[in-house]
């Protein structure tokens, strides 16, 4: 991947309008759902972000037809030609783990390099397989390989016993081709879940959520379909963080402001106005933020994904905030170079942050070491007094389509170069 260096030129004010893509996390396991049937799949409002355009080059590898262009993704997979998923595909990004289960359902075999994606901590799959070895897969991992085999898979009832998004959605697409009906229990909530689950249904699964309970009933084949990804909540949730700092004036079109409600709420609380109106969002900042503390903890909570960009807004209230990450083992690598930049943030125990606020920030050279973290100094980058540079940030691309160009857009000064 090319290297990208960010300068930006800070204390500039956000004002305008921003509009939201499609959701990343979304898209990806909705991707590799077009394995499961042999008609042709139309996915619309994709984000042309790296980390899809690598799930694309994937399917292309495995033997799908079609083009991704223009947010529009045309692919139909007449046959599988391939079933092993090199290290340097896989390596690239977690959600080639996504294919590990239409491949299976529908191939009856993959070979998969453990998956890649954000250094942000130990990310076990060890859920993913437990539940494709009760549906009757053979699995064996070896230097980092995952093979497994199958006849037609057949349904289980499965606990997970931690919540995972891409563990149950890895299960749904498996369970929808598998032979009787599967009961998935404590299932997470993420939007993006019963995005996919949507897609399968109008694909002819047959598959409903009760609750934390998931039941699907296996079909002998799926059809083609045609469908429009979901707002991405955390490309939505960043622009609302951004919104909050003082003197900017921004509105988010575009966004399902049910998505975002927990954060609604916390910028409520710290003294933010928010106008909603239908799919458009105002933010109104606070004269004075107030400090918090937050959690973050499996969907309808405060994400993790949001972690980052919310560290540097507490940066800028007054008083003592504190964030407990619940998901992540190593999802604080930013707060080194806040730091850096003049916060005074101290890890506390691994997965503890205290925000001594309110420092102003000044320029720095940093490094980004993660996606969400890359649009966290961005953020900081642009309440900053004078020039920030922002190494390593091709991160930032694999999971935020144009955010350079959208917040230039409505004031910031962020030029890219590619090294
Ligand atoms: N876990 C296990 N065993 C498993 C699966 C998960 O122990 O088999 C643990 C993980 O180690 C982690 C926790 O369960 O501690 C939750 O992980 P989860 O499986 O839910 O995460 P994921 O599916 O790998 C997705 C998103 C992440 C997002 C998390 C949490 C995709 C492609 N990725 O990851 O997105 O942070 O859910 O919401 O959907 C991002 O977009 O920046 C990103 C990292």
């Amino acid at each position: 991947m090319t290297n990208i260096r960010l300068e930006i030129t800070g204390k500039t004010y956000l004002k305008g309008t921003i509009q939201t893509s499609g959701a990343k996390n979304a898209t990806l396991p909705e991707m590799a759902a077009t394995i499961l049937t042999k008609a042709p799949c139309q996915i619309t409002n994709v984000p042309m972000v790296d980390d899809v355009k690598i799930m694309f080059q994937t399917l292309l590898f495995l033997g799908g037809t079609g083009t991704l262009q223009s947010n529009k993704l045309n692919i139909k997979f007449d046959n599988i030609k391939n079933f092993s998923i090199s290290e340097n595909l896989a390596k690239k990004t977690r959600a080639s783990i996504l294919l590990l289960g239409p491949l299976l359902a529908r191939h009856g075999q993959v070979n998969i390099s453990l998956p890649g994606g954000c250094p942000i901590g130990e990310r076990k799959v060890n859920y993913h397989l437990e539940g494709l070895k009760l549906m009757g897969a053979k699995i064996s991992q070896k230097n980092g390989f995952i093979s497994a085999k199958a006849q037609r898979l057949r349904a289980i009832k499965y606990t997970f016993s931690t919540k995972t998004v891409t563990g149950t959605e890895n299960l749904i697409m498996a369970a929808s081709l598998a032979k009787g009906k599967t009961t998935l229990k404590n299932c997470a909530f993420e939007p993006e879940i019963d995005d996919l689950i949507t897609l399968l249904n109008k694909a002819g699964a047959s598959i409903s959520r009760e609750d934390d309970r998931i039941i699907i009933n296996g079909k002998d084949n799926l059809q083609g379909v045609h469908h429009e990804v979901i707002p991405d909540r955390i490309e939505a949730g960043t622009f609302m963080i951004a919104g909050a700092f003082k003197n900017n004036n921004i509105t988010i079109k575009g966004c399902n402001p049910n998505h975002n409600k927990y954060l609604i709420d916390l910028l409520e609380n710290i003294g933010c106005t928010i106008i909603i109106n239908r799919n458009e969002v105002k933010i109104r900042p606070a004269d004075q933020l107030k400090p918090i503390d937050i959690n973050t903890n499996p969907y309808p909570d405060f994400p993790t994904d949001l972690q980052a960009q919310m560290t540097i807004l507490l940066t800028q209230s007054q008083g003592i905030s504190k964030i407990v990450e619940n998901i992540f083992d190593n999802r604080f690598q930013h707060v080194n170079e806040l730091n850096q930049m003049g916060a005074n943030i101290k890890l506390s125990k691994q997965n503890n942050i205290l925000i001594y606020g309110l420092t102003p920030l000044l320029g720095a050279t940093i490094t980004s070491t993660d996606l969400r973290a890359s649009a966290a100094l961005v953020l900081a980058g642009i309440i900053a007094q004078n020039k920030t540079i922002i190494l390593n940030a091709q991160q930032l691309f694999r999971g935020y389509e144009n955010m350079p160009q959208k917040l230039n857009q409505i004031g910031a000064k962020i030029k890219v170069f590619k090294e």
